[in-house]
């Protein structure tokens, strides 16, 4: 097998638009991918002709919703490498996912602990361990990154002790691109905590660059979102060991999580449904399953090594451009660009490539600590998908010098 990318881009309707009468030059990825066409017939197919509830019908409808529902999360589970069916919970999106592990663990953690988080998280991955922290009188402990956005190894696991119950990390950053060493630090944190930790990895903007083996991670949980894997929005997987998510402190309660209700009292159905109350979003399922079972048949390898090679491109011009100053040189990176120039805000840079045709993001990116961190008000964020091509980093930064000669 090998990886044609023209042969890719046909497959995304959205890819042969324009904007502002320019070619689309799609590069926020992070932020969200593209969808293929497999993806939105998915939709459109089980709203045409499968649309019913699940797991509560009697009826043909029912049944085939069903079971195209729970095939897609045999597919996840299977993606994943989980060992059990059971252990993939659908949820809104890696937000949702982190949440429902926190709101358990508010309720387990006391004063003595500890929450171990890095400098480079995300608001999700942040703000939720912060605010479980404030209703338990846990300790948040922050590690530090390197000026490079590169997480200082030493430091991390100096701040492990047994008083840490857990540690969230990213698998990769948002912001800044930085690859973490997650199997390395899961190890060290399971070793270093005696075996007392969990350790919980954002996988939101690590899935789709990276094979991901939760089993060979050795982590407790690993969330992340379907529509940064080519699915739709709205729908997001909780990876979590059964041991620990069959007992659980339950997240929200309705229909489907109970086993037996009276007046007075609820018992709680076994996982996952345990952990998805009410009507899911089922056609979301549906067509992530589509999405995995589309992205699974690529040669993942070659994929991969498309991005990376249209990525190296993309770093050497921006190092050798004039004016522009890359934030975030970790050595080991997903396919995120994030600068800043000389001249102008990334706002200002946001607005004029957009004039171009060309999308990205600029802001924050939900890293305000981060982005303080670093002395920056923001970057912009230039970040890639397997669907992009040099031609397209050309155009980049042929409107970055237009940004330049406009700021001027
Ligand atoms: N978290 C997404 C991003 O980084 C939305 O853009």
């Amino acid at each position: 097998m090998s990886f044609d990318v023209q042969e890719i881009r046909a497959q995304f309707p959205i890819l042969s638009r324009t904007v502002h009468n320019k070619p689309l030059v799609y590069l926020d990825n992070a932020a969200t991918t593209q969808k293929p066409q497999v993806v939105i017939d998915a939709l459109v197919n089980y709203y045409s002709y499968s649309n019913s509830n699940v797991h509560r019908g009697a009826h043909q409808l029912a049944d085939e919703a069903t079971r195209q529902y729970e095939a897609a999360r045999d597919t996840v589970a299977d993606f994943i490498q989980a060992a059990d069916r059971c252990e993939v919970i659908w949820t809104s999106g890696t937000t949702e996912s982190i949440n429902i592990v926190a709101h358990g663990l508010a309720i387990l953690l006391n004063e003595s602990d500890q929450v171990l988080v890095t400098e480079m998280e995300h608001h999700a991955n942040l703000v939720t361990w912060q605010q479980a922290c404030k209703a338990s009188g846990a300790k948040l402990v922050v590690a530090p990154i390197d000026d490079n956005g590169e997480l200082i190894i030493d430091q991390y696991l100096s701040l492990i002790n047994e008083n840490t119950r857990l540690a969230a990390l990213p698998h990769a950053s948002n912001a800044l691109g930085s690859l973490n060493p997650i199997k390395l630090l899961t190890t060290q944190l399971k070793k270093r905590s005696n075996n007392k930790a969990l350790m919980l990895i954002d996988g939101a903007q690590g899935i789709a660059h990276s094979s991901v083996n939760v089993a060979e991670i050795g982590c407790d949980f690993y969330v992340f979102s379907s529509h940064k894997l080519y699915g739709p929005t709205g729908l997001g997987v909780l990876w979590g060991k059964q041991a620990l998510l069959k007992d659980w402190p339950v997240w929200q309660t309705g229909g489907e999580m109970i086993s037996e209700v009276s007046y007075q009292d609820a018992t709680w159905n076994t996982l996952p449904y345990r952990l998805e109350a009410g009507t899911p979003n089922i056609a979301g399922a549906i067509a992530f399953g589509a999405a995995v079972n589309w992205f699974t048949k690529l040669d993942v390898k070659a994929l991969l090594a498309h991005e990376e090679k249209v990525f190296s491109y993309a770093t050497a011009q921006a190092e050798a451009f004039n004016g522009l100053t890359i934030i975030g040189q970790a050595s080991h990176k997903v396919p995120v660009l994030s600068f800043i120039m000389d001249r102008g805000h990334p706002a200002d840079i946001g607005f004029i490539l957009d004039r171009q045709g060309v999308a990205i993001r600029t802001g924050h990116h939900c890293a305000q600590p981060l982005m303080e961190r670093l002395n920056v008000p923001g970057t912009a964020r230039a970040s890639f998908a397997m669907y992009n091509t040099c031609e397209e980093v050309d155009i980049l930064f042929s409107s970055l010098e237009k940004v330049k000669q406009m700021l001027a």
